[in-house]
């Protein structure tokens, strides 16, 4: 069975002094998670937001959240995302010196563990690891910033995944420059999760039709 289309907004393009608001607005939008991301400075050249943000918005939506940690110590503070009700942690590979130990840890924890891949790094990180995932981000711009451009060689990577988790109970999520002009190639890669941040905030008929767009271009591409 074709695993569903989920539409997962970053939260870098919100009002961060309506964070709240915000937050609720995408909900009510339709979209089935928010993308958190979390940066430290040092893994990449962006600082976001703690787990106390996270803790404060949560009790505010029903739908599940998820923490992509562009971080360079992701055993230091994915339980603390997990704790703040994070369901899902991403974790860099190139970020973990024991990425079996890091995952299986999340999955102790009873999160969700999922492994991030940046442009670089090669689909083959994930093969000793595909048992313990429930979900590979193929990042699609290099971590940092929100608005940057799609980077389309990404897609033999995301047909590479899919190839790898055949047979496995896994997502494949695209972070980076998700829009409608970019989605269904996306998606006939074989993503189903999608990320998108300056895409839907930016478009001008609103969030709720950015989302059921979005949602539109990668079904019909699916199928
Ligand atoms: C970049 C983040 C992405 C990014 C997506 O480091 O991981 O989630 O903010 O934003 P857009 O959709 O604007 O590329
Ligand atoms: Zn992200």
């Amino acid at each position: 069975m074709s695993r569903p289309v989920l539409i997962a907004p970053s939260i870098l393009p919100a009002d961060f002094s309506r964070l709240g608001e915000e937050c609720l607005a995408l909900q009510e939008a339709g979209v089935d998670r928010i993308h958190w991301d979390i940066m430290d400075g040092v893994f990449v050249p962006n600082l976001t937001v703690g787990p106390d943000v996270v803790a404060s918005i949560r009790p505010l939506l029903s739908i599940d959240f998820e923490a992509h940690l562009m971080v360079v110590d992701p055993d230091l503070l994915a339980p603390l995302y997990i704790e703040a009700g994070c369901s899902t942690i991403l974790v860099h590979a190139e970020a973990c010196t024991h990425l079996h130990k890091t995952l299986a840890t999340i999955k102790d924890l009873g999160a969700t563990p999922a492994v991030a891949l940046n442009p670089h790094t090669p689909p083959e990180a994930i093969s000793q690891v595909r048992d313990l995932l429930g979900l590979v981000l193929v990042m699609t711009v290099n971590p940092g910033f929100g608005g940057q451009t799609y980077i389309s060689e990404m897609e033999s990577k995301v047909v590479r995944v899919a190839e790898m988790l055949e047979g496995y109970d896994c997502d494949i999520e695209v972070d980076g420059g998700i829009g409608p002009s970019t989605i269904a190639a996306a998606a006939a890669a074989g993503a189903n999760v999608f990320v998108s941040g300056s895409a839907l905030f930016r478009d001008p008929e609103g969030l709720a039709h950015a989302t059921g767009d979005l949602r539109q271009r990668a079904e019909e591409a699916r199928n």
